[in-house]
Order: C-alpha cells, then structure tokens, then sequence
C-alpha cells in the first residue's frame, strides 16, 4: 500500500520509525482530521481568543480570532477599544461577486459581436442549471469578454450568496465552457477556474477624536501627525508598505482562520489589490483632518459564512456560536474593521513608545514558561518579568537565579 492509503495510525508509525515524535490524537479525532485532508498524521492546535466589544456599524460584536501571536489579540482589542470611544467602525462590503475565467481559443471564424449577443441565454441556462444558487439569493450575474488574436479572455461574476463560492464557481465556469465549445469559431477550451482576483471589496472606516491618542488634545495630535505621517510612507515605500500590510492581515488572517475561511485567496488578492496602481502599496490611508484622525482600509474579502468545511468542523463551529447569526457580508465588515483595528494599534505603539516593548511583554509569558523549573518559579519568574520590565531569556535566567539564592 502506498503511503498515502494507509490509515493515519499506520502512517504515525512508519513516520514514528523515522524519529518523528507525534502528538498523541484520540483515535476518533484522527479518523475526523482524516476525512479533512490527504495524508493526516496529526493536528496542529491553535489558541482561538476573542475581541470583545467590537463596534462596529452601531453593533457590538465578539469576533473569533485564530493565531499564535499574543500581540495580534492584544493589538486588535486595543485598536477596537479606541475605535468604541471613537464612535466605532463604518464598514461596508460590495458583494457583488467573484470572478471565474474562461479562455478560449478561437478560429478566423469566430465573431466576437456574435459571441457577446449569446450571453444572456448562457447566463440564462447556467443559472437554470444551477438553480438552488439562485434560491439561495445567488448566482451567475455577467459575462464579459475581450479577444487577443486567437485567445479569447472571459470573465464571469459570480454572485456566491453567502458562501464563498470556490467550487460552485468552478462548476459553472466548467458548464459554460463545455458549452460555449460549441459556438461557432471557437477551437478549443483552454481553461475554466475561478480567478482570485480582487472581489468583493470591503471598506472599513473610523475618524478618532485625537485627545483620545494623547493625555491632552496637543498630545494627541502629534501622535495623531506621526501615525499620518507614518501611514503616508507606507504609500509610498515598499519596504514600509509590506510591513504595514502584514500588519493588517495579522487580524484578518486570525479572524479568517477563526472563520474557517480561505485565507491564502484573501492574501493572494489583496497583494494584488496593493499593487493595482502598479507599484506595491499600503492597503490602508491614514490622514489628519482637523482634530481627528481618519483611517479606512479597502479589502478584497472573498468569504462566506456556510460552505467548505465550515459546518464540518466543530472548532469552527465554535466561533459562528460565539459571533452569532451573521451574514457574508457583516463577516467581510467585521474583518475588514479587524484589520484597520490592527494596522491602527501597530501605527500607534510605533509612532509611540515603539512596538517592542509590548511585544516582548506579551512574549515573557512564553519565556518563563520555557524555563527548567517547578511551575512556581516559572510563574515568579513572570512577575518579576512584567514588574521590572525586564523581558528576555537572559533576565528570566537572571531572575531564576535570584529566586534560587533567596
Ligand atoms: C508585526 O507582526 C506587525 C507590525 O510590524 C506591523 C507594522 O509595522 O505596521 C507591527
């Protein structure tokens, strides 16, 4: 048998022959992880924390977050705690589709005119076909076309209701193409698959009063200056721009994951999106206007809420239960406001007392813990960590020691 068709007890041990040392997995649990994936020998676990109180669009919201940075949680509740006293969030999603794409080769024949005037009854007969889409609020919504001598480029959007609509795109760019095979001219189907493009593009605003950035409203404003003035670099930097959006995804990635959505399509579309211009640029804007601090950030969130592997899975479950009813398009909202929530709290530990500081705090905890000694001295270790702001490896040794010769 191969290795791949093995069961993944058997697939432990050979790997075990190997050296490998895997984590112990209820049987029951492998046998769920196996019917997930190819291959499955284990599970990754990671923490999924929250942002409570999140506000936005006049709504109070606890969004689920996956990752193994503390500073991203940290990061995201600090930013939406300003953006609550600031009035919150206004975030709006266009959910008008994703694009799939067919390119088709073509003879002396073909009549592109002729081709576009069949785009209604091909729209007509893929929405026939796929008709519980079209129950459930979606379906197939445009089909556009532009011909480079013998290659003919066709984009179809994609309206996926509320999921994200990867595999049913799929479907019916397959079906179209099966029967646009058929116009006259056309000699071939070279390919049908959903493009990842940018699509539904989701807008998250704030405007922040600046005394809430400083301890008097002078104070603020020269925070709020910098933040700007940092933010208006990373549109014109790349070396800043990548960093700052990496910033961004560091929210929405977690809430993506949390949400059991596809996160590599997000990232690969808001690279895009960042380059569009055609140099690499920050996703978000940040200026000053008066005695507030504006900030918006545009993102490509091609989510859903239902589909893939979302009710499948009970730890994804988890975070529907914890974000309640909620539609597609709110989801989008709420992780395009995550996102802003994390690129403001980053502009603002930087332009402040740096990012360091709380970075390194937050990773104390992770250092004590990593010590040779009893949970006791592990946990004084991270007292004196925190209460002298002392944060490395060496002053957690150091602090061991003292501990010892007390
Ligand atoms: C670290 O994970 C993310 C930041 O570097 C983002 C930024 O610099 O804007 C803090």
């Amino acid at each position: 048998m191969k290795f791949y068709q093995l069961p993944p007890t058997e697939r432990r041990t050979e790997l075990a022959k190997d050296g490998a040392d895997l984590l112990d997995v209820e049987p029951a649990e492998l046998e769920r992880l196996n019917e997930m994936s190819e291959n499955v020998v284990s599970e990754i676990v990671l923490p999924l924390s929250v942002i409570k109180d999140a506000l936005v669009n006049g709504k109070k919201w606890t969004i689920p977050m996956a990752t193994e940075e503390a500073s991203v949680v940290a990061a995201a509740n600090h930013g939406m705690s300003v953006f609550k006293k600031a009035g919150g969030v206004t975030a709006e999603s266009d959910r008008t589709g994703i694009y799939g794409q067919i390119v088709l080769e073509v003879g002396d024949a073909f009549s592109l005119k002729k081709f576009e005037k069949a785009f209604p009854d091909y729209i007509a007969l893929a929405n026939q076909e796929f008709a519980s889409l079209v129950r459930h609020g979606g379906g197939l919504k445009e089909i556009t076309a532009e011909q480079k001598g013998h290659l003919v480029y066709l984009l179809a959007l994609v309206d996926p209701a509320e999921a994200m609509g990867a595999n049913k795109t799929n479907a019916i760019l397959e079906f179209l193409a099966q029967k646009m095979e058929f116009f006259p001219g056309v000699t071939a189907k070279l390919f049908a698959i959903l493009s990842n493009y940018p699509s539904q593009i989701t807008m998250a605003k704030v405007k922040i009063p600046v005394d809430l950035l400083g301890k008097s409203q002078e104070a603020g404003l020269a925070v709020a200056q910098k933040m700007a003035l940092l933010a208006k670099i990373g549109e014109e930097d790349v070396y800043r721009a990548t960093t700052n959006n990496k910033g961004i995804m560091n929210g929405v990635d977690a809430a993506l994951i949390a949400t059991g959505n596809d996160y590599r399509a997000v990232e690969a579309a808001s690279h895009a999106l960042a380059v569009k211009n055609g140099r690499y640029a920050s996703l978000s804007h940040w200026a000053v206007d008066g005695n507030f601090l504006t900030g918006e950030v545009k993102l490509p969130l091609a989510i859903g809420v239902v589909g893939g592997s979302i009710s499948a899975r009970p730890d994804i479950r988890q975070s529907y239960s914890i974000l309640g009813k909620i539609k597609a398009k709110e989801l989008a909202e709420l992780i395009a406001s995550v996102g802003l929530a994390n690129n403001f709290a980053a502009l603002n530990a930087i332009s402040t007392k740096g990012i360091q500081a709380g970075h390194m705090r937050l990773q104390s905890r992770n250092v004590a813990m990593n010590l040779d000694a009893t949970d006791e001295e592990k946990e004084a270790v991270y007292q004196l960590m925190i209460s002298q702001q002392k944060y490395g490896e060496s002053a957690a040794e150091d602090f061991l020691k003292e501990l010892r010769g007390r």
